[in-house]
């Protein structure tokens, strides 16, 4: 049946604010103290099978595809497993070498995008261990994988993913904690890890506060043409996502970039028009984003800063500042990407955009 908007103007708006319940969602009945590690119900595979693991493959498209390359980073802090990201599409016909011992998982929110099903069909096909991490519960790519993990996070109506996005995240943190206390992490470590998740729906509460903030930087950029997102490690994904949102609901050009690649090119584009966000909630390489924005706005172009430390020095440098709460590194993606989801449905809005329904674009994309 219908699903209802409880009272807000789109389903996306509403999807945003619903992110402390879904991630709360997505942990439900799934840390377990007592080992201090995840619990998965539906992974299929023999703790033997688990422990020989010896890489993962991340595929997905889109926001997906984002989440996998956070997922990346996480897996490869915390359980030493090598990890490849492969845009689904690519996959299935770059025929790429896939070792024995190899894990794929699909990343999707639908469970029916294409692209990703026949990725997972072409590596089954070949004898590879296919794994699902999905929201919508027996959708085909669900069906078709060997097992896997669902997200919880409840029907996504806006076709611009908001809470599968996050959840995805918070899933892969869980699932880097399983694989990381099966090797070498210690159970101090993943005690500490299930306290920072435990966290989390109280941090993002708290960064979902900053929305009128939000809307009143977003009647001053409306009008943009071009958008720069840039953050570095576990932020740099995050400004792809952050780019992405604003292109597909407000049709502005929008690129996200790891900060430090900007000289390497994309600086050029920085003129008076062009404003940049940089996301830089503190963190390994706080200071190095610092001397970037730095560079941005030597050259002309309008700042907007997301930070968890008020600070001189950003007030100083920045034209706009959205505070957010400090949370681990591996977390920021998921906590930074809320004030990123407001600014461009507030954007999209102030230019008439129908946020829900984007032109030119589908919520499950079922051709190739
Ligand atoms: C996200 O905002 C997009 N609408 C799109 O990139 C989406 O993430 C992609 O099509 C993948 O969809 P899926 O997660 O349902 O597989």
């Amino acid at each position: 049946g219908e699903v209802s908007m409880n009272g807000y103007e789109h389903y996306m708006l509403k999807e945003i604010h619903e992110q402390p319940d879904s991630l709360r969602n997505a942990m439900r009945g799934r840390l377990n103290d007592e080992d201090a590690t995840a619990v998965f119900g539906g992974l299929n595979l023999t703790p033997q099978q688990l422990r020989g693991v010896e890489r993962i493959i991340l595929t997905g498209c889109g926001t997906s595809w984002h989440s996998a390359l956070v997922g990346e980073y996480m897996i490869e802090e915390f359980a030493r497993i090598p990890v490849c990201v492969e845009y689904a599409s690519e996959l299935r016909y770059r025929n790429p070498p896939i070792e024995n011992n190899t894990l794929v998982f699909g990343i999707t929110q639908s469970g029916e995008t294409a692209d990703t099903l026949a990725a997972l069909n072409e590596t089954k096909r070949k004898g590879h261990r296919t794994l699902a991490l999905c929201n919508v519960v027996g959708s085909s790519i669900a069906q078709a994988a060997d097992g896997g993990i669902y997200l919880h996070a409840g029907p996504e109506i806006g076709v611009a993913s908001t809470k599968a996005y996050s959840s995805q995240c918070c899933v892969l943190a869980m699932l880097s904690l399983y694989f990381g206390r099966m090797r070498h992490m210690s159970f101090e470590s993943g005690g500490r890890i299930i306290e920072e998740l435990r966290r989390l729906p109280a941090a993002v509460e708290q960064a979902l506060t900053c929305d009128s903030e939000v809307r009143r930087i977003a009647s001053k950029y409306a009008e943009a043409s071009n958008v720069l997102y840039l953050g570095r490690r576990y932020n740099f994904p995050t400004a792809l996502e952050g780019a992405l949102k604003l292109k597909e609901i407000s049709y502005i050009h929008a690129e996200g970039y790891p900060a430090a690649e900007m000289k390497h090119g994309p600086i050029a584009l920085v003129d008076k028009h062009t404003p940049s966000v940089f996301i830089m909630p503190r963190g390994t390489t706080y200071d190095k984003v610092m001397s970037n924005m730095e560079e941005v706005k030597a050259r002309g172009g309008p700042v907007i800063a997301v930070a968890s430390h008020e600070e001189a020095q950003i007030r100083r440098i920045a034209d706009e500042v959205i505070m957010i709460p400090e949370v681990p590194e591996f977390l920021q993606p998921i906590v930074s990407a809320i004030p990123l989801q407001l600014l461009s449905y507030h954007i999209a809005v102030l230019r008439g955009c129908d946020v829900d329904k984007p032109r030119n674009l589908a919520k499950s994309v079922t051709v190739e």
